[in-house]
């Protein structure tokens, strides 16, 4: 073939652990309902920055400090995201990447959140707990957009890597990394039943 691809954008989805997972979900899906209720200036915050939902992004973003079992998700989470700094050629320069921030997002019906990247970090991702048939994905948007200009559209059997867009879904027990600069959303949940999932940042330190 005359013609190879450069640039790609990279995403890695992998099951937190090979087994163990549900009992695993009951009890973080437990202990973020409990933050909830705990965490009133949380559900303030939310009131306002995350309409319907609650996230605890805005007073408790460093679960990892406050709760031993937010300790323990960092101890399975960090194995990933070395994997993925490996998989991008990523040369640390001895330092390590290290969870700066930690924080649980619970979705019910109607919640959304609108397009973000995570800025001062490297490596971002989200740990899906709760994830009810039907509830939105996390909707990535090819990070060239706003340089396209007049660039035709895609046809509609548009090939995997020439999409502007991919949703993955939200599969409780999986871990979605991606590099923090990558713009993504979570459309509205559509299905009556909430949705959990515990977001993080890595930075080197
Ligand atoms: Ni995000």
């Amino acid at each position: 073939m005359p013609i190879r691809a450069w640039f790609p954008t990279f995403l890695y989805c992998e099951p937190l652990l090979k087994s163990g997972l549900r009992r695993l979900n009951d009890e973080l899906a437990a202990e973020c309902h409990q933050v909830r209720d705990y965490d009133e200036a949380g559900r303030a915050w939310s009131a306002k920055n995350y309409p319907g939902g609650y996230t605890s992004y805005g007073s408790m973003a460093q679960m990892q400090h406050f709760s031993s079992s937010f300790a323990d998700l960092e101890k399975k989470i960090v194995r990933h995201v070395k994997a993925f700094a490996r998989a991008l050629d990523m040369d640390l320069r001895g330092k390590a990447l290290q969870m700066t921030d930690c924080w649980i997002n619970i979705m019910p019906e109607q919640a959304a959140h609108s397009l973000h990247l995570h800025p001062l970090s490297v490596i971002s991702g989200t740990y899906y707990v709760r994830t009810p048939n039907g509830c939105p994905g996390l909707k990535f948007e090819d990070p060239r957009l706003g340089s396209l200009m007049a660039a035709p559209p895609k046809v509609a059997n548009v090939r995997d890597e020439n999409r502007t867009y991919v949703t993955y879904p939200a599969e409780a027990g999986n871990v979605i990394l991606f590099e923090s600069w990558l713009r993504h959303e979570v459309p509205a949940n559509r299905v009556a039943e909430e949705r959990i999932s515990i977001s993080f940042n890595y930075a080197l330190a």
